[in-house]
C-alpha cells in the first residue's frame, strides 16, 4: 500500500466523485478506453490498447500468465502506475484528472504480499485510511471493530497484535479488512490469496464470496489460477501478452465456448466438470422420483449430483427442496443433457 504513510495531507474538500463513492456503499461502474502503458526504456508496451466496461457491483477476474500485464493494468486504475495513453472513468468521472493520493484512499487495494505495516498493530493498520480521511478516533475504532468481525478475526484477540503475530491467512484477512476500511465502492485485488496454502485459500475464497454477496463492491481481482477465476468471478477476462483480452465473458460461457486455442489451453482439462460445478441442479429437467434413491439438495451443483451418483453407485439421485420435499430425480444422462442442450447455461451459476 504505497504512499499512504508518506502523504499526511488531510482531505478537506473531496470532489463530487470522491464523496459520491465514499457515500455509496455499493459498487460503481468502471470504464477503461484504449489504455496503454509503455515503461520507460522499454520498446514494447506492457499494456496495449486495453478497453473494458465494468458494471456496478461486478466481480471481474483478470486471468493470464505471469508477465502478461495484469498488475500493470490494475495499478493504472488507482494510479500507482500512470498510463501512457487512454482514459479511465470511475462512476463516469475521469480519474486521470484527479489527485492520485485522494483517489487511492477511495479505492480498496489488496496485494499478495499483504503489505501490512509491520510496526503498526492490526487495528492501526486497518485505521490507516480512515485516519488520513480525518475520521474521529471513536468512529475509526468502531469501524475497525466491525471490520475485524466481518473478516472473522475476533477484535479482542487480534486488534492489538502486530502482523507477525498472525498466520498468513489471518494477515490476508486483515489486509482485506484494511482495504474495506473507508467503505470504498471499488476494490482492486492482486492475487490476494496467492501466498496461502490450498486449504486456507479455499476458506478465504468462500468467505470472500459471502462478503461480496453482502457488500456488492465493484471488484477487479487478478489471478493466474483459472479455477479461482471460475469460482469467484461474475465475468472473467482471459489475458495474453500486453494485456490483450482474448475473451471477456461469464465463467459458464467461457467454459462452454472458449474463443480460441489460447483460452482453451487456459481452461485445461475437465472443462465439462468445471461447467457442471457452475450449474445448479435446479437447471436440470427432473424425472419422477425414485423410491429409496440417495438425496441431494436442489440448490447444489450438478457436479455435486454427479459426485453422489459416482460415490453411491446409485442409478439416480432424488432432488429435495429447502422444505425437504422430493421434487424429482436426476441421472447421469439428465446431467449430460444440461451440458449439450444449453451451452453456456447457468449464467446465474452456483458459487
Ligand atoms: N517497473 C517496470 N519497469 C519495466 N517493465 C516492467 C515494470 N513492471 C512490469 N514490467 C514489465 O511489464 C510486463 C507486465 O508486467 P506485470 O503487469 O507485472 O505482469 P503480471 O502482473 O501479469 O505478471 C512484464 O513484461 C514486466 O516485465
Ligand atoms: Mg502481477
Amino acid at each position: 500500500m504505497p504512499d499512504l504513510t508518506t502523504d499526511t495531507q488531510k482531505v478537506s474538500t473531496d470532489t463530487g466523485f470522491l464523496s459520491a463513492i465514499a457515500q455509496k456503499q455499493r459498487g460503481v461502474g468502471i470504464e477503461l478506453r484504449g489504455v496503454s502503458k509503455v515503461y520507460p526504456g522499454q520498446d514494447a508496451p506492457a499494456v496495449e490498447d486495453f478497453s473494458m466496461q465494468i458494471d456496478p457491483g461486478e466481480l471481474i477476474m483478470f486471468v493470464g500468465p505471469s508477465g502478461c500485464g495484469k498488475t500493470t493494468t490494475m495499478k493504472m486504475i488507482n494510479r500507482i502506475i500512470e498510463p501512457t495513453g487512454g482514459s479511465i472513468r470511475i462512476d463516469g468521472t475521469d480519474i486521470l484528472s484527479m489527485n492520485p493520493n485522494q483517489l487511492r484512499r477511495h479505492i480498496g487495494y489488496v496485494i499478495q504480499q499483504i503489505g501490512l505495516f509491520p510496526h503498526l498493530t492490526i487495528a492501526e493498520n486497518i485505521g490507516v485510511v480512515p485516519r488520513l480521511l480525518g475520521w474521529s478516533k471513536a468512529k475509526t475504532a468502531e469501524r475497525v471493530d466491525e471490520l475485524l468481525q466481518t473478516v472473522q478475526l475476533d477484535p479482542g484477540q487480534f486488534a492489538k497484535r502486530y502482523p507477525k503475530q498472525l498466520s498468513g491467512g489471518q494477515q490476508q484477512r486483515a489486509g482485506v479488512a484494511r482495504a474495506l476500511a473507508a467503505d470504498p465502492s471499488v476494490m482492486l485485488m492482486d492475487e490476494p490469496f496467492g501466498a496461502t496454502d490450498p486449504i486456507t485459500r479455499e476458506k478465504l475464497q468462500a468467505e470472500f464470496l459471502r462478503l461480496q454477496a453482502d457488500i456488492g463492491k465493484t471488484i477487479i481481482f487478478v489471478t493466474h489460477d483459472f479455477d479461482e477465476a471460475i469460482k469467484l468471478g461474475d465475468r472473467i477476462a482471459v489475458l495474453s501478452d500486453r494485456s490483450h483480452i482474448e475473451q471477456f465473458d461469464t465463467p459458464a460461457h467461457i467454459l462452454a465456448n472458449p474463443a480460441n486455442e489460447y483460452v482453451a489451453s487456459f481452461i485445461g482439462h475437465g472443462a465439462a466438470l468445471k461447467r457442471l460445478a457452475l450449474i445448479p441442479v435446479s437447471e436440470a429437467q427432473l424425472r419422477p422420483a425414485s423410491d429409496g434413491a440417495p438425496q441431494i439438495d436442489l440448490d447444489v451443483s450438478l457436479r455435486d449430483a454427479l459426485d453422489l451418483l459416482m460415490v453411491t453407485g446409485a442409478p439416480v439421485v432424488n432432488v429435495v427442496d429447502a422444505d425437504g420435499r422430493v421434487r424429482g430425480s436426476i441421472d447421469s444422462a439428465g446431467i449430460s443433457a444440461v451440458l449439450t442442450d444449453a451451452p453456456g447455461a447457468a449464467a446465474e451459476g452456483v458459487h
